[in-house]
């Protein structure tokens, strides 16, 4: 299944002034694959990936998900999102905060997934901790197992590493493509950082609302004699 995004154009502000966020985006992503958004701050990113989550709306142009449009979807039942401050809610344990999806979605409180989930990311041992007393890395990746906790067959994620130290950059960068290799998700990130971008299926930076194609550099090519 595919997420499309069909000729998307976002403004805001005053109509007689408007600030032209996104200009005719269309963009297809398939199940297992992760596509980077690059670009300056300030460029989109962060409108882009909220309105391929149908968390904002196009001004025109439409967002569809396995042919239906996502606006009018369950977002958390096909869709995860890992943000870059990870928005753990502060009052709950790390469990309960992984646990969080399937309750808004009046799903069954999955607790030996949670469990199963966070060893994979190492954070078995802090499942009742409350996320104050995490590391920023820890958290990032608490916030990593709450986006696939419902099973989700699209992750979007807003400079998952932006707040990150270059080992835990790494550390969760290494998690994000794992578990979306794994369980076949479809990924789209936004990141700054050209070494992660380099590493999805697809790259495409953001200027002036238009999304443009960035073309890897060729593999080393091996020659037998
Ligand atoms: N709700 C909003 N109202 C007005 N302007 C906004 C709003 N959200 C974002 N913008 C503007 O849209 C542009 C793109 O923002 P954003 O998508 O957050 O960029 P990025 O994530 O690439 O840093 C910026 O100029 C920002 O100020
Ligand atoms: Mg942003």
């Amino acid at each position: 299944m595919a997420l499309k995004l069909w000729n998307v154009f976002k403004f805001f502000g005053p109509a007689v002034m408007p600030i032209v966020v996104l200009v005719d985006v269309s963009l297809e992503i398939v199940q297992g694959e992760s596509v980077a958004i690059v670009g300056a701050s300030g460029c989109g990113k962060t409108t882009l990936l909220n309105i391929a989550g149908g968390l904002l709306q196009p001004d025109t142009g439409k967002v569809l998900w396995d042919e239906q449009l996502v606006g009018k979807l369950k977002r958390g039942s096909f869709l995860g999102f890992i943000f870059q401050s990870c928005a753990l809610v502060n009052e709950l344990t790390v469990l309960e905060n992984v646990l969080l999806p399937l309750r808004i979605l009046g799903l069954k409180l999955d607790k030996a997934r949670a469990k199963e989930l966070l060893a994979v990311v190492r954070l078995e041992h802090r499942m009742h901790a409350m996320p104050s007393t995490l590391s920023g890395g820890e958290r990032q990746r608490a916030a990593i197992v709450r986006a696939l906790i419902s099973s989700p067959q699209f992750v979007i994620a807003d400079e998952p590493t932006g707040n990150l130290d270059e080992r835990t950059s790494l550390e969760v960068e290494e998690l994000m493509f794992g578990l979306c290799r794994e369980m076949k998700v479809g990924l789209i990130f936004a990141t700054h950082d050209q070494r992660i971008a380099q590493r999805a299926s697809r790259t495409f930076s953001l200027t002036a609302g238009r999304l443009h194609e960035v073309k890897k550099p060729l593999e080393p090519t091996t020659f037998f004699a």
